[in-house]
């Protein structure tokens, strides 16, 4: 497995794959890895010849008061874990290796990007835009794999795929979860041991979301407004938006006028902010 913190190598070094014939898939990362990740690079692995992990924690991606300068940077395990899922190649660009200090062009999917996670941190999916096409354009893949886990954003880089003619078909992989249900985020390592016993009630939340519209004839509305009531008796748990939203639109549903819904969560445990979500049968 090949480190290359270089673009201009990393882009030699795939087009040199491609010569050969190989498939190139690439799974875009900020490093901090556990099993989602690793689900997310094995799959790549299943269906390309010649995978490329990038981690580059991305300080466009994050708000003033996010925690771009705590974000944790576990670069040695990162690559370890790399390896034993089967990537080729991983990319560790520097900050100055990805953006020069008169960069002046932002990538923006202008309505998705502006509704829940984006309204809640603005200017957040421009980072992700901007990023993940200038990945696209230096990895060249024929396949990118993205995480369920971060739903919105999976469907804005499939928006922005589609309006920008990027020649990459997005793979979406099932969100990993640990055994008691909380979703595997580089975050939790964030979360105390009382804190981290409270996060599972956001899985709780969504299973009974899923439960309220297959046993009930309740409304959206009304399904969002008891898991929110779940969360909040739970205690220690700041809802910041729970929703019952379209899959493609990401509007909230006033009724059950789709076939399918997908629940989002947003919340903070203490001063950890988790987001999670699951699609729900109508
Ligand atoms: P990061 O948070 O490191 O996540 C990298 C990829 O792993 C994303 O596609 C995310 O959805 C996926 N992932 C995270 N947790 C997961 C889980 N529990 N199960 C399955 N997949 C999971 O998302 C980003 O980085 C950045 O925004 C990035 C796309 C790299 C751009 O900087």
């Amino acid at each position: 497995m090949i480190v290359e913190p270089s673009p201009a190598k990393t882009h030699q070094m795939i087009r040199d794959a491609r010569r050969r014939g190989l498939t190139i898939g690439c799974v875009p990362t900020m490093g901090a890895l556990h099993e989602g990740h690793v689900s997310l690079i094995r799959q790549a692995k299943s269906e390309c010849d010649f995978v490329v992990a990038t981690i580059f924690v991305n300080p466009t991606q994050f708000g003033p008061n996010e925690d771009f300068s705590k974000y944790p940077r576990t670069l040695e395990a990162d690559l370890e874990m790399c390896r034993e899922a089967g990537a080729s190649l991983v990319f560790t660009p520097q900050t100055t290796d990805m953006y020069s200090p008169d960069t002046e062009t932002i990538v923006r999917v202008t309505k998705l990007s502006t509704v829940l996670e984006g309204a809640h941190r603005p200017g957040h999916f421009d980072g992700v835009t901007t990023v993940v096409s200038k990945l696209f354009l230096i990895t060249d893949p024929d396949k990118a794999y993205f995480g369920q886990k971060d739903f919105q954003q999976q469907l804005i880089i499939r928006r922005m795929v589609t309006d920008l003619n990027f020649p990459v078909q997005i793979v979406t992989c099932p969100i990993i979860r640990e055994s008691d249900g909380l979703a595997m985020s580089s975050r939790n390592r964030y979360l105390s041991p009382d804190e981290r016993r409270t996060a599972a009630q956001l899985y709780q939340a969504l299973m009974l979301g899923e439960k309220l519209a297959k046993e009930t004839t309740l409304s959206p509305p009304e399904i969002s407004a008891r898991m929110q009531a779940h969360l909040e008796s739970a205690g220690g748990i700041q809802v910041q938006y729970v929703v019952l939203a379209d899959t493609s639109s990401l509007e909230t549903l006033t009724a059950r006028t789709a076939p399918q819904a997908v629940g989002l969560i947003a919340a903070r445990v203490g001063t950890t902010r988790l987001i999670d979500n699951l699609v729900i049968s109508l």
